[in-house]
C-alpha cells in the first residue's frame, strides 16, 4: 500500500516538472514584473542572476535600482530557485547545460537553448507591434505565467498557433 501512495506522488511531482517553476515572490512580482513580463528564476543560472542583480542601475538602458534590503531579498529568492538549482525542471535543466562554464549571459534570449529553440521565427513575428520583443514571453507563450512554455500553449498574434 505504502508504496503505491509513493509511486503515486512521484508521478504527479514529475509530470508538474516539466516547465520551469512560476514566479512565487510578491516583492519579485512587483520589482521585476512591472516594466516586463516577469522571468522565472529558473531560467537563467545563479551566477547571472548574481550579475544581473549587482548592475540594476543600468538595466539594459533603464534604471531598474532597488533599496539595499530589497535587493537582497530578491538576489537570495533568485539564487535560490535559479537553473542550476532547479534541475528537476525540465527548462532549467536544458537552459543550464546549454550554457558554457565560463559563460555569464544576463539575457535569457541569449542562451544558447533560446536561441536554438526560436532559429525558425521571422521578423515579422517578433517586430509587430502586439509583440516587441523577443523578451516578450507572454505576447506568444499563453502559459508562460506558470512557467509552462510548450509548443500546444504558442500562439503568435496574428500568425496564430505554431502546431
Ligand atoms: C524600469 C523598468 C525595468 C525594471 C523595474 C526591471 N527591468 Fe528587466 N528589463 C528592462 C528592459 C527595458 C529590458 C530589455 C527588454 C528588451 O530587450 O526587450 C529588460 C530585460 C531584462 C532581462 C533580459 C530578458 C532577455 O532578453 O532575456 C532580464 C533577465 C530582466 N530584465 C530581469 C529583471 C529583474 C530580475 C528585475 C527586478 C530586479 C527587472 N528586470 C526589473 C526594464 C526593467
Ligand atoms: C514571437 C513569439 C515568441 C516569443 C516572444 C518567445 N517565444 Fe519561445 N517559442 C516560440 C516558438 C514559435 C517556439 C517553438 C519553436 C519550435 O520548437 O518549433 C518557442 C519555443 C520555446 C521553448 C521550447 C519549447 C519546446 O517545446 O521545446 C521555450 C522554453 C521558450 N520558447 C521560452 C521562451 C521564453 C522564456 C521567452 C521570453 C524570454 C520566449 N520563449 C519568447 C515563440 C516565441
Amino acid at each position: 500500500m505504502k508504496n503505491i501512495v509513493l509511486g503515486a506522488i512521484l508521478t504527479v511531482s514529475v509530470s508538474f516538472a516539466s516547465g520551469v517553476k512560476p514566479v512565487d515572490n510578491q516583492l519579485y512580482k512587483k520589482e521585476c514584473a512591472s516594466c516586463h513580463f516577469g522571468f522565472q528564476p529558473g531560467l537563467l543560472p545563479a551566477r547571472s542572476w548574481v550579475k544581473l542583480m549587482n548592475n540594476l542601475e543600468n538595466h539594459f538602458g533603464d534604471d531598474a535600482s532597488l533599496d539595499k534590503n530589497d535587493k537582497k531579498l530578491l538576489v537570495d529568492y533568485l539564487v535560490k530557485n535559479s537553473s542550476d538549482r532547479a534541475m528537476n525542471y525540465k527548462r532549467s535543466r536544458k537552459i543550464t547545460s546549454s550554457i558554457f562554464g565560463n559563460s555569464t549571459p544576463i539575457r535569457i534570449t541569449k542562451t544558447p537553448y533560446f536561441i536554438r529553440k526560436h532559429d525558425e521565427l521571422r521578423v515579422g513575428m517578433v517586430k509587430q507591434k502586439e509583440v516587441g520583443s523577443i523578451s516578450n514571453c507572454i505576447a506568444c507563450h499563453t502559459t508562460a505565467n506558470k512557467g509552462i512554455y510548450s509548443e500546444r500553449a504558442i500562439n503568435i498574434p496574428n500568425y496564430g498557433r505554431w502546431e
